[in-house]
């Protein structure tokens, strides 16, 4: 457990399987000090909220300079605006990078992805060769429930599987699905598929070593379509299930209950991460920016 005793900041951890609130910081004045407080306590506690924050698309873009490169916004559904559309006022030099994720419409057109319906638990772009190495979610305009977004640790996953599983996933590789978002939408540019061995997408080794840790995680991505090569269709699906229900146990996870000015920073790498649905008379709107990753290995 870091130590974060000098300046300001105070660290006060979840009493779940990882996560942390980091509080006595303001993200659109962080220095270089600060930063490596934080950054030691997301290497240690995964995920991250920074509570009662005001920032701007840009005080959002800054923050995540400090953990890396911004990776570009992913591939969007037909029936999401583009983040140039004026309907969204995004910042000419944010719209590369800021996600919007919402249900509001303007002029019958979704002003961002995945509505209000339930986001399935997964990795963000885990689909692209090198998926991004964190997220950063801000919270604009959330509703009074509902929403809720759970993160699960992938290291306690891994390291709680039986021997023989972990034996016969070594070595094994998955391949994860580009062709729908997190909530069963068709991306713009894919065809429909339902056949998972001929998914399109990133192949990936089902277990990671964190780059930076040196940990090893299960790397499952996302469930859909997702496919093990070598492997027949019926024992890749039997093989992934049991994963996947291993992964999804509530003891690996921690919900975070939005308040509108919440930031909360994941580990791509070694997160997963899903969304409960809401009522759609409601207005929820979040920015999301999301850090350039390296090929898993
Ligand atoms: C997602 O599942 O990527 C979106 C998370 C959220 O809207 O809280």
């Amino acid at each position: 457990m870091p130590a974060m005793t000098k300046a300001r900041l105070h660290l006060r951890p979840t009493d779940a399987a990882l996560g942390a609130d980091i509080e006595g910081v303001d993200l659109a004045q962080l220095d270089e000090t600060s930063f490596g407080e934080i950054e030691r306590a997301w290497a240690a506690y995964l995920v991250l909220r920074f509570r009662d924050q005001s920032l701007t698309d840009v005080d959002l873009m800054r923050f995540g300079r400090h953990l890396g490169e911004l990776d570009r916004v992913p591939i969007k559904a037909a029936n999401v605006a583009m983040t140039d559309d004026p309907r969204l006022s995004i910042a000419p030099e944010a719209r590369e990078y800021v996600t919007v994720i919402s249900n509001v419409k303007i002029d019958g057109k979704a002003i961002g992805g995945l509505g209000n319906y339930e986001s399935r638990w997964h990795t963000d772009m885990s689909y692209n060769p090198q998926p991004p190495a964190a997220s950063a979610l801000y919270g604009i305009e959330v509703p009074p429930s509902g929403g809720d977004t759970s993160f699960c640790n992938m290291y306690l996953a891994y390291e709680t599987l039986d021997a023989e599983v972990k034996q016969r996933i070594a070595g094994l590789s998955c391949i994860h699905d580009a062709s729908r978002n997190s909530v069963g939408e068709l991306r713009r540019g894919f065809a429909e598929s339902t056949d998972p061995t001929q998914t399109v997408g990133a192949k990936h080794p089902i277990v990671r070593t964190h780059p930076v840790t040196g940990r090893q995680c299960l790397f499952l991505g996302r469930r859909r379509n997702a496919y093990i090569p070598g492997l027949a269709l019926e024992d890749s699906e039997a093989l992934l299930d049991r994963l996947w229900e291993h992964a999804s146990e509530p003891r690996f996870s921690w919900t975070q209950v939005w308040r509108k000015g919440d930031l909360v920073v994941w580990d791509n790498r070694c997160v997963m991460h899903r969304r409960d649905a809401f009522d759609d008379s409601l207005q929820r709107v979040m920015h999301r920016i999301q850090i350039c990753g390296d090929t898993p290995f």
